[in-house]
Parts: structure tokens; sequence; C-alpha cells
């Protein structure tokens, strides 16, 4: 059933259009390679005895900058040039090379690129490697970037499994361990998605793809998680939940905020369909979590796998190095493909090597990301939300760029960093020409357009940030208090009273809320609870543009008590306001991602009716019928004995239309 599914080919042609509009040389993303120069890459590796002799490389010379440890990449990388008779440079330790006195990115790249016709470089933040590329006038190729991505990996691997499996659409691909922090697997599901393979992701506790990986999926690819029931794989995986990746097909299943039956046995039908052509297992990404964040169990492939018949086609493969992932019977058997994955390191990296000399001329590609280029034309401006992003570890060799795209939750505006891929609101926005700012609003998606078309747009992530600049917020008109302190009071504890009712088994009871208005909600609906039930809940937060912990616990804030336990949970999901109901949506998308709630109701305070997503709440303080020019928001006191309450709504007023007062005598002056 599952392999029959077809894929729309939508997504290779647009994937295609954007790849080849670029003259990009470098291989930064995976991206970077349309499907039919993968297909010519795989060509020529087919026949690296000729590519010996046809020597190439002869007069050139690859420098490797590994800032990272490496054993298979590097030295394939190495031999690959040495085999097409070129000649190779390295700096055995980048410990011992200039970046050790603080030599900057843009600097070794422009230095080392006169020395050498083709970088090979891996590093341990996001978007280094591309922070490179930009300053180098060679070649540039990623041999692995932080959390980010490992194209070349990506290659061997479509290779191997090309020469296993034969053509790649169709084929069903369990993707096994680290999800989150490794990056081979990023490159590899974009790659999968891309030739139509179908794709079951088994992540470790709290390793689950990141956000953005799947917002870029889908966005890019027209490929959406499916929840899976994890039964089917327990025999060989443990401690897992499994979600299910396709191709966006009428059978996707909608959004539910409550398990049902007749969605249940839809997605067993899923799971005992399924034949697995590959496990693509990884091990657990020690170098990049945090102390103590570690969850205790990580999935194995053990003997159980040999021995299952269903398996009796399936291989097994690993980027290596491993850990203790697989069973080392597996090594005997001829499943265990992942020796053979690592030996096409060389045929394949030779043919990468062969093609970008063929393809030389072009400059560096500089954009990787669907969407408007936004650069701020202010000194102060966004910046990206990821620690390890390399514009924000080394701003000085980066330009702070990103896609913005349209169409997140709620009609968000979200910007996603060229280097490092990572996603986050735009919050507030102004016009550099009247020095206003205001917050965001769907309502001002025309007017930001035009703004942007004329380079006028600016974009902050903090009203601290704008007033720097001497920018004024616009006004809003008509402000009216809609709900006030008691009104929010009784509406809390009706709430309450209802979720009691509703909820079949208390000891299950969670209560998750949507950072940081509903996660309020939701401490008060606990405190409700606990006055009214003589019982203390579980609370925890959802950040849907988290970078490190998506979920996580609030209280009790035990710091003990480990991972908060999503499964067989009767969760109630909580937010202030719901409007067109995305951001719900992805809310219940993070928690079937990493685990299978007993059910999942949805409180919010305020519901302004207009869903573009079909999802109903079932508990609400108050219904507010309001249009898209119509802003409605809650401030919650976030401490017991704070200020009041209250809920307001105004409209908007298209900043176009406003005249700007003059501005103040002491306002500083511009500063770019
Ligand atoms: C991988 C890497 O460095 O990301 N190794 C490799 O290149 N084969 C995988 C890993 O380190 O786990």
């Amino acid at each position: 059933m599952i392999r029959s599914l077809s894929h729309s080919g939508k997504a290779d042609e647009r994937c295609e259009n954007r790849v080849t509009r670029l003259i990009m040389r470098n291989l930064i993303s995976i991206a970077d390679l349309t499907n039919a120069e993968i297909e010519e890459i795989f060509a020529l590796a087919d026949d690296a005895e000729e590519l010996r002799r046809e020597k190439p490389a002869a007069g050139r010379i690859m420098a490797t900058l590994f800032y990272e440890p490496s054993t298979r990449t590097r030295l394939s990388f190495e031999s690959a040039m040495h085999r097409l008779a070129g000649g190779v440079i390295s700096c055995a330790d980048m410990r011992a090379s200039s970046a050790a006195k603080g030599e900057s990115l843009a600097d070794t790249a422009k230095v080392v690129s006169s020395y050498a016709d083709v970088l090979v470089v891996r590093h341990h933040w996001d978007g280094a490697v591309r922070a490179m590329a930009e300053h180098a006038d060679v070649p540039v190729i990623n041999a692995g970037d932080g959390r980010h991505e490992h194209p070349t990996q990506t290659l061997c691997d479509l290779y191997t499994l090309r020469k296993e499996k034969g053509e790649l659409k169709g084929l069903t691909v369990a993707v096994c361990g680290d999800l989150k922090n490794g990056r081979t697997i990023h490159s590899l599901v974009y790659a999968l998605a891309r030739f139509g393979a179908n794709v079951v992701t088994l992540a470790a506790a709290g390793m689950e793809l990141p956000q953005y990986v799947l917002e870029r999926l889908e966005l890019d690819y027209g490929y959406t998680l499916n929840p899976l029931a994890t039964g089917d794989l327990s025999a060989v995986v443990t401690a897992t939940d499994a979600l299910y990746l396709t191709p966006k097909q009428p059978h996707q299943l909608a959004l539910f905020t409550q398990m049902d039956a007749a969605i249940q046995s839809q997605i067993s039908a899923l799971a005992s369909g399924l034949r697995y052509d590959a496990f693509y297992m990884t091990r657990k990404q020690k170098e990049r979590i945090k102390e103590g964040a570690e969850g205790d169990s990580y999935p194995t492939i053990g003997d159980h796998f040999l021995r299952e018949k269903r398996f009796k086609d399936t291989v097994v493969m690993h980027p290596l190095p491993r850990v203790d992932e697989l069973s080392p019977e597996l090594d005997r058997d001829k499943r265990g493909i992942y020796f053979k994955q690592a030996a096409y390191g060389v045929p394949v990296r030779m043919a990468l090597l062969k093609f970008l000399f063929d393809h030389a001329g072009g400059k560096a590609g500089k954009v990787g990301n669907k969407g408007i280029l936004y650069e701020s034309p202010e000194c102060l401006g966004p910046h990206c939300v990821n620690s390890n992003c390399v514009t924000v570890t080394e701003a000085g060799s980066t330009r702070r760029r990103f896609a913005l795209l349209s169409g997140g939750p709620g009609g968000a505006l979200i910007l996603g960093c060229v280097y490092c891929d990572h996603r986050f609101k735009v919050q507030l926005v102004g016009h550099v020409k009247t020095k206003r700012y205001c917050a965001y609003d769907i309502s001002l998606r025309a007017t930001i357009g035009d703004w942007l078309k004329t380079n006028e747009l600016a974009i902050f992530n903090s009203i601290k940030e704008a007033e720097e600049l001497g920018y004024e917020p616009y006004e809003s008109r008509g402000q009216r208090v809609i709900m006030n302190d008691d009104e929010i009071g009784e509406a809390v504890q009706s709430i309450s009273r209802e979720i009691l009712k509703a909820c079949q088994d208390l000891d299950t009871l969670l209560l998750l809320g949507i950072r940081t208005q509903g996660s309020l909600l939701a401490r008060r609906v606990a405190a409700e609870l606990e006055k009214q039930n003589r019982r203390k809940y579980e609370v925890g937060e959802i950040d849907i543009y988290g970078v490190d912990d998506e979920i996580r616990r609030i209280s009790p804030a035990d710091p003990d008590a480990g991972r908060l336990n999503l499964r067989d949970r009767e969760i109630v999901l909580l937010d202030d306001v719901i409007y067109t109901g995305r951001t719900i949506k992805d809310a219940l998308s993070i928690i079937f991602r990493s685990a299978r709630p007993k059910a999942v109701r949805l409180a919010v305070l305020i519901d302004r009716g207009h869903r573009e997503v079909p999802v109903k709440p079932n508990f609400v303080g108050k219904h507010i019928p309001s249009s898209e020019r119509e802003r409605v928001r809650v401030k919650l006191r976030a401490t017991e004995g704070g200020e009041k309450d209250e809920a307001v709504i105004y409209s908007i007023v298209n900043p176009n239309d406003s005249a700007p007062r003059p501005r103040p005598q002491n306002a500083p002056a511009r500063s770019s």
C-alpha cells in the first residue's frame, strides 16, 4: 500500500527550478545539486577506474580544513583527490592553525583559496562552511557543519542505496537514532524526499527531527509527517516512537484533537503494510548534546532483526562511526552494508570532484533557501535564534540574511536563516523612511510586500533595537477591553471545571501551554485545578520555534524529574487565542512527533473564529468573532499578585495610512 504512493512530481520541478536558476558550484547543502546532477555524479562514480586513467585533477590542489575529528570523510576525500592525480594540502589539526590565534573563517577561506583549487571544510558551527564559501575564490565542499548538513555523506548513502536496491523512488527507509543532532540525517531526508522515497523516522527519545527540517520538507518537497503506530517496529528498535513521512497524499491524516478509533485503525493499516528497504542507523551525537540532557534509552538494531522474516531484504546502513547501536552479528550478515557504504566514499568523492572541476566558473552559490532574500537595511536587525549558527558565533564573517517566508502559523511571517536554515517568527516591523515600527500582523502583509520591494522594510527582534535606531511606534485605533481581570478569572475556573469533567483518567493529565501566553494560562489552570481538586498536575510548555527542547517541563520544576513524558497521557493543550488554527496545528505536530498520547484536548481563552485548519477547541473562555484587521492581545499576569489580567481588541491601522508624527528632537540619529 505504501509503496504504491506516487510522488506528485511538483516538488521535483520546484526544486529543479530553484537550483538551476542559481550558478552554484559549491556543495554546501544537498539542495545545491539537482536530481539530474546527482545521477550524473553517480554515473561518473560507476566508472571510477576510467576517472583514474583520465587524471582530471592533474595540476590541481585540494585543501582539507577539518575543525572537527574525521576519519572516513577526510581520508576518502584525500584518497579520491590522489586517485584523480591531484595534490592535497591539509592542516593536521585546525587547533594548530591560525584559527587558534583567532583568525576569522573569512580570512582563512580567503588565504587558503589562494593555495588550493578546492576547499573541503568540516566545522562545528551550523552554517560555517557557507560563510567560508562566501569568502573563498574557489569551490568549497561542506564535509559536515555542526548539526546542519553533510551533503557528501548523503551522496554516498544514496549511491549505496541505489546499488543495493535500484531506483530510489518508492523505497521505504527508516532513519533511526539521533535525528535532531545528526547532520547526515538532515541532508539524507531532504534527498530521499526529492527522489520520492518514503521515510519512517524512529527517533531516540527527545531526538526527533527538528521543526525547521520538517518545515523545509513540507515547503520544498510537499512531504508531511503522519503518525504511525510503534508496535510494528518494537522487535528491532527499542524505546522509540515512529512517525511516517510521505509525499502529500489524500490519505494524509488530518489534524485531530482527540485520538479516535477510525484514525487508530488507519494508522495500524499503514504500519502493517510497511516493508522496509533500509534501516539507516546513527549514533548519539554526544558532542552536540548538553551534559545532563541525554535521555537514557537509545534505539539499537539487535539480533531480533536478523531473525525476523519480514526484514530478510532490509539492508542496514550507518554513516559510521558507530558506538553500540548495531549488534556485532550484523557485521557478518550480508544485510549489514555499512562498510561497503564507507568504501563507496572514494569513488563517489572522485566523481564529485570531477563534476565540480567540470562545472567550475560560476561563483559560489549564495542562496540556499526558498522565499525572498531579506537583508536588513538597518545596522540593527533580526538575528538568528540558533546559538550555534555562524552568524551568532562569528558575526564578522557573515552577512545576516534570511529567506522571508509567508504562511507560518496564524499567517505569521517567518525568517529562515540562509546559513543554518533555522526559522523564527517576525515580531516587529518598521518603515525605514518614516521611522515607525509596529508588531507584525497578518493584515500588514501587502504593506510589508511594498516596503520590501523598495528596500524600506526593517525587521527587529526587540523594541529596544527599534528604539535605539530612533523608531517610534505606530498608533493603533479603537482599543477596547474584551475580557477584564474578573472575566478572565471566571474563564480559568470554568475551563478547569470542564477539564476535570472531560478527563477520563486524571492520573495521566498533563497541561501543555504554547509559549508564551499559553504557558501562563497553563500555570493558571494548574493552580485552579489544584484548588478545585486538591492535587497538583504536571505542566509543560511547547516552543514552536524552540531551538533546543521544543517541549519542556514547567512544573514540578524538579531537575531530577527527567524529560516530560507524553506517552499515553491525556493532554490539554492551552493557548490564549485561536484564530487561524495554524499555531495549534504546529503544536500538535510537535506533540505527535515526540510521542503517542492517549488524547489531546484544546483549551483557549478566546476563540476568534476564522479557522484555516480544522481544529476545534474543546474548552473556550469566550467566543469573539473578529476580522483580519483586528488584533486581540491577551495580557496574563506572570506572577501571583502581579498586574491585572486583561484581553483587549483593537484595529490595525495600516501604517501607510497614518501620517508620521515629527521625530522628537533628542531621538538618536540613524546609524547605518
Ligand atoms: C558523520 C558525521 O561526521 O556527521 N560521520 C561521517 O562523516 N561519516 C556521522 C557521525 O559522526 O556520527
